[in-house]
């Protein structure tokens, strides 16, 4: 299996997802895509020998080069690792229950448009939830929307602020996307 990884942040989730696979034979990352040229994840993922990708937005919404390239590194597999870019339908169609989104919320609360990053930290510590955590879905046409593969929770205390609780929730997808990941691939293949 060949994977593509689409992130436009830090790409903390992707690097440890790359580490991940990175003595598995079964399972390869082979391309890394980000709508930003400049995006700390394109170097990391060079450093560690993997092609990278940028497209703009026409690109990635009006003309066929993704799927090209896509079909080009022969990629199966497609993990959205803090992408923020809605996923057009020809690819969600193209790629059917193969592209899974990490979000760090406990969905189905705490999702939707502009509800992404610290936004999200922000409603859950205005709300005084006693708990947040990591979901890991599918991806269809709408934000936030597909369904539920993985979740996971931890507590929250009344000091926790919206950087606490992004670190809490950090953690855990660290922890988690990467090896949920394998056992989705694999199940799949049954
Ligand atoms: C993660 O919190 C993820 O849930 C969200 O964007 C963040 C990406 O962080 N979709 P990083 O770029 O992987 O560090």
């Amino acid at each position: 299996h060949r994977i593509a990884i689409f992130a436009s942040g830090t790409g903390s989730n992707a690097r440890k997802i790359i580490e991940y696979f990175k003595n598995k034979t079964d399972i390869t990352v082979s391309l890394v895509l980000s709508n930003k040229a400049n995006a700390p994840v394109l170097d990391m993922a060079r450093d560690h020998g993997i092609d990278t990708l940028t497209l703009t937005r026409k690109e990635f919404y009006e003309t066929e080069h993704l799927l090209a390239q896509l079909h080009q590194h022969a990629i199966d597999f497609i993990v959205l690792a803090g992408f923020l870019w809605l996923v057009p339908s020809y690819l969600v169609r193209a790629y059917p229950q193969k592209i899974v989104n990490i979000h760090p919320a406990l969905l189905p609360k705490y999702g939707g448009k502009g509800m992404y990053g610290h936004w999200v930290h922000e409603a859950v510590k205005a709300a005084a939830e006693p708990e947040s955590g990591m979901t890991i879905h599918f991806v269809n046409e709408a934000y936030d929307e597909g369904a539920i593969i993985f979740q996971s929770s931890c507590r929250l205390d009344p000091e926790d602020d919206p950087e606490t609780i992004a670190k809490k929730v950090l953690r855990l997808e660290h922890e988690h996307f990467a090896p949920v990941i394998e056992q989705l691939i694999l199940k799949q293949e049954r």
